[in-house]
């Protein structure tokens, strides 16, 4: 097992394993005060997951709850956020019990958010069980639900108060869903880990996935203990999703976040090469690791459209936008650009 403390304005650890989730109920038991938990799920998890779960909480003596809402992200919002937080109150969920996110970044970011906000804040505990949220999403203390105007709007930070990466879970992903999670493992590589751009080169991590979920997580824990609230190095989490966000968006949320994520990576870096930024392997290098892993890297949007869709982004701020550009392999680097030239850069990047 691979452990990652986090040091936040809360202090947890990331455990990272096969089989976790059978310990979660001695877990939280040393963990928390109080005797009741609230597992969220979705209909695609609970049916593979809720029993083992519910089981180890029981057998800890937890009072369980469980709260199962339809799986997709249309289903991440104000809706279900109140119908959620109604239940926990019927449920007598007091300050001192726990909410447990049983399911990928949909159902992380929802219990996250209503743990930050029910009765002023309860602990939770996350259980990520696809690659994207085990890697990013249920790391860090980013919370949300979405809104008609856009993704993530109402939101807050609030750290979990452990994350159990069960590596079992990754086993029944579909290969599409896989690959969304390997874009971001990919993106963590070129922000500025050139060593695991070399792993994922070398062989497909997916029957043995512990030491690159390992990586990906201590460099967000780096990222998060530098900067928490996300007015700096954070961002550069960001590389490939201010475009990508603007393709999500092109494609009426027909492309997935991953591929989208890989479409932007590809874009910006061949930008940053036309501009004497970066060195033209970069591309090269970066298009041949989409292709082993499933992913895309050509989108059919135009720049106008494009660059539309991405202004609406909430990273905007007043007259600049803040782009990641990759540098070299495996090194990218914030770059603030007056919004009017953000066409110019998604131009030289098609
Ligand atoms: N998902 C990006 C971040 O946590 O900052």
């Amino acid at each position: 097992m691979t452990t990652v403390q986090v040091k936040a304005s809360r202090s947890y650890e990331v455990k990272i394993s096969r089989g976790l989730l059978a310990t979660l109920g001695h877990e939280a038991a040393g963990l928390v005060k109080g005797r009741s938990a609230a597992i969220v799920s979705d209909t695609n998890v609970a049916p593979l997951y809720l029993d083992r779960v519910k089981d180890s909480l029981e057998e800890a003596g937890f009072r369980i709850c469980a709260f199962v809402f339809p799986a997709g992200e249309s289903f991440k919002n104000g809706e279900t956020y109140l119908n959620l937080l109604e239940f926990l109150a019927e449920n007598q969920i007091t300050r001192s019990d726990t909410l447990v996110a049983l399911g990928g970044g949909v159902v992380g970011d929802l219990t996250g958010f209503a743990a930050a906000t029910f009765l002023r804040g309860v602990d939770f505990i996350q259980l990520p069980t696809t690659l994207l949220a085990a890697v990013d999403a249920s790391v860090g203390g980013k919370t949300a639900i979405d809104l008609k105007n856009g993704k993530n709007l109402a939101g807050a930070f609030y750290q979990p108060r452990l994350v159990l990466c069960d590596l079992d879970t990754l086993d029944t992903l579909p290969d599409d869903i896989f690959a969304d999670g390997c874009a971001e493992v990919i993106k963590y590589g070129m922000i500025g880990d050139e060593g695991l751009l070399d792993l994922l080169g070398q062989k497909h991590f997916r029957d043995d996935p512990e030491e690159v979920v390992a990586r990906c997580i201590a460099s967000k824990r780096d990222l998060v203990e530098a900067d928490e609230f996300d007015t700096g190095a954070r961002q550069l989490l960001n590389l490939g999703h201010t475009i990508g966000h603007g393709i999500e968006a092109c494609s009426h949320y027909g492309i997935s976040h991953g591929k989208a994520v890989a479409m932007g990576m590809t874009i910006i870096t061949r930008s940053a090469i036309a501009q004497g930024m970066c060195p033209s392997e970069s591309l090269s290098n970066l298009q041949k690791l989409l292709k082993q892993y499933g992913l895309p890297e050509a989108t059919e949007y135009s720049a106008a459209d494009l660059y539309e869709k991405t202004l609406s982004d909430k990273k905007r701020t007043g007259g600049t936008i803040s782009l990641v550009v990759p540098t070299a392999w495996g090194k990218s680097v914030l770059h603030k650009v007056p919004v009017g030239d953000l066409l110019n850069w998604i131009e030289k990047g098609l």
